[in-house]
């Protein structure tokens, strides 16, 4: 009898307690509050994490024809998903300091990844006192910037981060994970959200995928005997009596070795190893894509690529270290036109020729 009374008790005053509880509706329209509401007890859920649209992944591009695979160490290797993700870092105005510069701002896809100024400023405005080169191909080599300083693509992808955007790192990272598409991709590519580890990783993951081919001097190679004009056909000719050839090796057609050509007043290598003997060199650009990407050298003094082969045919500049593989040769005009014509040949296509759709 107790027992049932204690339940009927319980069950009314549960009753009771829901009923006060619910608010009911004013019928006019209630006083604005004099005092601040009180906090609710408990917080209110927070909101469903956002469903977050993933870009596809774009498969790898297939090599060229007449590539080797670049190498890649074994504590960043090439997978489709970091590729992607640094293909989208490339064109990020996020990278940056302050959100006006992307690394594409000076290395623009339709100039073969140059900038086209002969030096360009940084984010901050200090100038560089190099020019912007190629981005094409830089798997391939062993050494980065014009004086080699940089022995790995994770550290100069890390260094332009911070020189030429100006970035805090640590502040970016933070940006990244604030957009959920980034950090998305971050986890899918890496298994962690942005790091300021990871992402110089997607950036030297896609400069290793970033490559090109299928140019008419490729076709040439493949047994396309018509894909060369006949004045390509002897421009290639002279390139190789001339020597060219000896520093400007296919397939990227460079040594990456440093060499003097008496271009310019900058201790060049010097830089990178403190030695005299080093004064003056440069690592020689390759020269696939080449006529898209004036101006020349690293300096950008030469306007033209007829300027820049005009300077080369006559053997450089002399000073001390010029290098003696390189030595003047005697071509007319129709004949230097001809180099030209070879060199235009290079002209191949992109495995990544436009921009990402940024989140
Ligand atoms: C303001 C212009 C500018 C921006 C922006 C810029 N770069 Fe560059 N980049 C250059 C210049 C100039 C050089 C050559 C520097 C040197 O050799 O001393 C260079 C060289 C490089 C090289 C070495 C290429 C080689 O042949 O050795 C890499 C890699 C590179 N940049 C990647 C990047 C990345 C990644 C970003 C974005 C994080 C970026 N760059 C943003 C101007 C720029
Ligand atoms: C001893 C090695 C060597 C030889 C031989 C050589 N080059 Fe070069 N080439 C270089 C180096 C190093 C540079 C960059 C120099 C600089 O910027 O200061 C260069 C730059 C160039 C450029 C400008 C590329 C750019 O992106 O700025 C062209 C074009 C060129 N060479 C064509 C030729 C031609 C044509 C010949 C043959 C007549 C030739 N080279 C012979 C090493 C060589």
């Amino acid at each position: 009898m107790t027992r049932l009374c204690w339940l009927v008790l319980v069950v009314v005053s549960v009753f009771v307690a829901c009923k006060t509880a619910e608010t009911p509706k004013p019928v006019t329209p209630a006083p604005a509050p004099v005092a601040e509401a009180p906090k609710p007890a408990t917080p209110p859920a927070p909101p469903p994490e956002p469903k977050v649209e993933l870009p596809a992944v774009k498969p790898l591009p297939a090599l060229p024809v007449g590539m080797v695979e670049p190498k890649a160490p074994a504590e960043n290797p090439v997978t489709a998903e970091k590729a992607e993700l640094g293909w989208f870092l490339f064109f990020e105005p996020r990278l940056s300091k302050d959100g006006s510069m992307a690394c594409a701002q000076c290395h623009h896809t339709d100039k073969a990844y140059t900038s086209g100024n002969a030096l360009d400023a940084k984010v901050g405005g200090a100038m560089n006192k190099r020019n912007a080169p190629t981005m094409v191909g830089l798997g391939f080599h062993s050494s980065w910037y014009w004086d080699g300083r940089m022995a790995t693509l994770e550290a100069v992808s890390n260094a332009a981060w911070k020189g030429q955007l100006g970035a805090d790192p640590a502040a970016v990272v933070a940006t990244l994970n604030a957009v959920p598409v980034y950090k998305a991709m971050f986890v899918r590519a890496f298994n962690e959200p942005a790091t300021v580890d990871n992402v110089p990783k997607a950036l030297a993951t896609f400069f290793r995928t970033l490559n090109t081919g299928n140019s008419a001097f490729d076709k040439d190679a493949a047994g396309d005997k018509a894909a060369l004009s006949k004045d390509a056909k002897a421009g290639k000719e002279l390139f190789s009596k001339g020597g060219c050839v000896s520093c400007h090796v296919p397939p990227l057609f460079s040594d990456f070795a440093f060499h003097g050509i008496g271009i310019g007043d900058d201790a060049g290598r010097m830089d990178a190893t403190k030695e005299e003997k080093d004064k003056g060199l440069f690592k020689t650009p390759g020269l696939r894509n080449v006529a898209l990407t004036a101006p020349y050298f690293h300096d950008g003094s030469a306007k033209t690529l007829d300027e820049a082969i005009a300077l080369m045919a006559k053997g450089g500049n002399k000073v001390a270290t010029q290098d003696p593989l390189l030595k003047p040769v005697k071509w007319n005009a129709k004949q230097l036109g001809q180099v030209k014509a070879f060199l235009e040949s290079l002209n191949g296509e992109l495995t990544y020729p436009d921009a990402p759709k940024l989140p």
